[in-house]
């Protein structure tokens, strides 16, 4: 599998993820799950940020440390990427969040894009795209597409699961950017569904 793919070998992503998976799992722990998800993927996918040299003072006296220096941007996939911001606000109070609205046609699981508000201007050195889902990766690669063309320069995916489909077509268009996830599943379904995966995420997430 492709070197981009970096998968997270935690006990606590494990556990969570196949409570995840459970079929009696309801909406509301099924959300509580994916917030904490997140937030676990998102400290294994930012160990790279880079720090600038900052002091300050404790009740004892100056202490030398580190602040994070560049602005990350959350882009999360509409609808089911909503579910990951949360939990990675929690760590970073300070991201800006720019939301990309795509869904997949059911007949050509091709992307179409239909929310996009960026500004001109790139304002956001890092981006972090969020999908729980890498299926086809038609959706991912369409959104770094999106990013590219805005300007940015260093962005990662983070999500739950991916297909083996996903991640070669990712990699490929987008060699550059790392691929964060719980797991890798088996494969894709003949309608497009990653097997043994969770079911449709934005379903069960908002219950529809
Ligand atoms: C699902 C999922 C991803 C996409 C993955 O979204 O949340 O965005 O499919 O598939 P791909 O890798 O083949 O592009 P869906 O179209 O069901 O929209 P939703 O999030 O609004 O439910």
């Amino acid at each position: 599998m492709s070197s981009n793919l970096r998968i997270s070998s935690h006990p606590l992503v494990k556990h969570k993820l196949t409570v995840l998976r459970d079929i009696a799992t309801d909406h509301r722990k099924f959300r509580e799950l994916v917030r904490e998800l997140a937030l676990l993927l998102c400290y294994e996918a930012t160990q790279d940020l880079r720090l600038a040299p900052a002091t300050v003072n404790t009740p004892m006296g100056e202490a030398s440390g580190w602040e994070a220096s560049e602005v990350i941007g959350l882009v999360p996939i509409l609808r089911a990427g909503l579910g990951l911001v949360d939990g990675i606000q929690e760590l970073l109070p300070t991201v800006q969040v720019w939301h990309i609205g795509l869904y997949r046609d059911e007949e050509t699981l091709r992307p179409v894009e239909y929310y996009n508000k960026l500004p001109d201007e790139p304002t956001v050195q890092v981006c972090l795209v969020l999908d729980p889902m890498l299926a086809t990766g038609g959706s991912a690669i369409a959104t770094v597409n999106i990013l590219k063309r805005w300007g940015a320069r260093r962005i990662k995916y983070l999500g739950i699961l991916a297909a083996p489909e996903g991640v070669e077509a990712l990699s490929e268009a987008h060699p550059d950017v790392p691929i964060h996830v719980a797991e890798l599943d088996e494969r894709l379904n003949d309608i497009g569904f990653i097997v043994p995966g969770l079911g449709d995420a934005g379903d069960r997430m908002f219950g529809t």
